[in-house]
């Protein structure tokens, strides 16, 4: 199935009936060589990667799966940790407007709508390519949901589920924004993206516990995203910065 490419950045978009993990399609392809702007996009995953090891699953053509490869030459490693966000940021933007509905981003880049996940987001570095994968619940029903703390744009009251549509939206907001941090040699204060992050992020204000990879756990407020993109946390010990983990809001 063809797809029209919105422009610019997104050279090439390849619309699989089913695969493994789009992910994995894409890192595979960064492997081989394949040039920044390729998109993968699955109707079915039979082996979706999550964040921290965990699976990502959806019924098929329930939701919109795709990967992105990029390849930010001349912006220092240290910022990439940015692209996830840069990814959530673009897509929040995109689906709040489709769907008419307010959605927010809880740390670092989960989909969030009336305090439920709608989507996720996993950043995979291959040397000098990242894959950025977004999976999006569009029309899953109630019964299902992976967990029960999820949701779907259905669910949601969305205006709009129409895959396609949302999509191309995603792919152009993202695209604008790579464009803008790119630019500005990845900057997060220079692009505009720090701030925008922080306007769309629905940890910040909130009591977290915080899993760390390591095991150990921190609680704390949520009362910043730092220069890197870290949580600060503010502990009854003072206050912590956290790179990597899996956030509770606990209120
Ligand atoms: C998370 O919230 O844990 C991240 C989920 C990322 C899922 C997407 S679906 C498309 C792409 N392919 C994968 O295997 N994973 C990502």
């Amino acid at each position: 199935r063809a797809l029209a490419v919105p422009g610019g950045l997104w050279r090439e978009i390849r619309v699989l009936p089913e695969t493994g993990s789009t992910n994995a399609d894409a890192v595979r392809a960064a492997r081989d060589g394949a040039p920044e702007g390729l998109v993968i996009v699955a109707e079915s995953q039979t082996a979706g990667r999550g964040r921290l090891d965990r699976a990502w699953v959806a019924p098929p053509r329930s939701g919109l799966t795709f990967s992105m490869l990029l390849r930010p030459a001349g912006v220092p490693v240290a910022r990439w940790g940015w692209l996830p966000l840069l990814a959530g940021v673009g897509s929040c933007a995109a689906v709040s407007r489709l769907a008419e509905l307010e959605i927010g981003l809880k740390w670092p880049n989960d989909l969030f709508v009336h305090d439920r996940k709608l989507g996720g987001i996993l950043a995979e570095r291959v040397d000098d390519a990242i894959v950025l994968g977004i999976g999006l619940n569009v029309t899953l029903r109630i019964d299902e949901l992976p967990v029960p703390t999820a949701t779907s744009l259905a669910l949601a009251g969305s205006a709009c589920t129409d895959r396609d549509p949302l999509l191309r939206a995603m792919l152009r907001e993202i695209a604008e924004w790579y464009g803008r941090w790119r630019a500005a040699g990845g900057d997060p204060e220079a692009s505009g993206l720090r701030a925008a992050y922080r306007d769309r992020c629905v940890t910040l204000g909130r009591r977290v516990r915080v899993e760390l990879p390591a095991g150990r756990v921190v609680e704390g407020d949520a009362v910043d995203i730092d220069p890197a993109g870290h949580l600060v946390v503010r502990t009854a010990a003072g206050e912590e910065r956290v790179g990597a983990g899996d956030v509770v809001h606990v209120r």
